[in-house]
């Protein structure tokens, strides 16, 4: 009896203080789930309808800078320089975005983290339109390949879809998935 009682009293003392490090925890792991704020900016979309061609329009999708960017009919087969280094897909950006003219890039270079710059009319590092790293001299394609510097992949892409003139960054559509 007297054994039972007190299997009883140390059952209820655990039960507390599993309910108290339960009360202790709940805080953190509130702060630790996506808020419904950020996973609704898990998409964004761009009225692409006023951009340029050759124009590279910057916003932001789940914290991270991407440029938004057009590109001219045909452009694609007279940018004729040697891309290196590919995505996790296995290929080179320009491969995925075959055929797009309005597509996002994660605006972030692959090698330490740098805002890349956009070079409509080239430099004198190329004289193509490109993106510029100036931490280091990455030189990015317009759609994120490498074609000098030490980055040692191309830029992120985010799943993204085009609906009409808007293109939805977060959805998949003619980019599946983060890649
Ligand atoms: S951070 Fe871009 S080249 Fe080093």
């Amino acid at each position: 009896m007297e054994a039972s009682r007190r299997d009883f009293i140390n059952l209820a003392i655990g039960g507390m203080g599993a309910i108290g490090a339960l009360g202790a925890l709940y805080p953190v792991v509130k702060t630790l789930a996506p808020s419904a704020a950020s996973l609704a900016s898990a998409k964004v979309e761009i009225d692409t309808s006023q951009l340029q061609d050759m124009q590279v329009r910057v916003t932001s999708w789940k914290g991270k800078p991407v440029f938004v960017v057009k590109l001219p009919e045909g452009f694609s087969e007279s940018y004729d320089v040697i891309k290196e280094r590919t995505n996790d897909a296995g290929k080179l950006n320009e491969e995925l975005l075959k055929g797009q003219r309005v597509f996002a890039v994660v605006g972030i270079c692959t090698h330490l983290g740098c805002i890349p710059l956009w070079a409509p009319s080239g430099d004198s590092d190329l004289q193509k339109s490109h993106h510029h790293c100036p931490c280091h001299g990455g030189i990015y394609t317009p759609w994120g390949d490498v074609v000098g510097g030490p980055p040692p992949r191309p830029l992120f892409i985010p799943p993204q879809k085009l609906e009409g003139t808007k293109l939805v960054i977060g959805e998949p559509g003619f980019i599946k998935e983060f890649v």
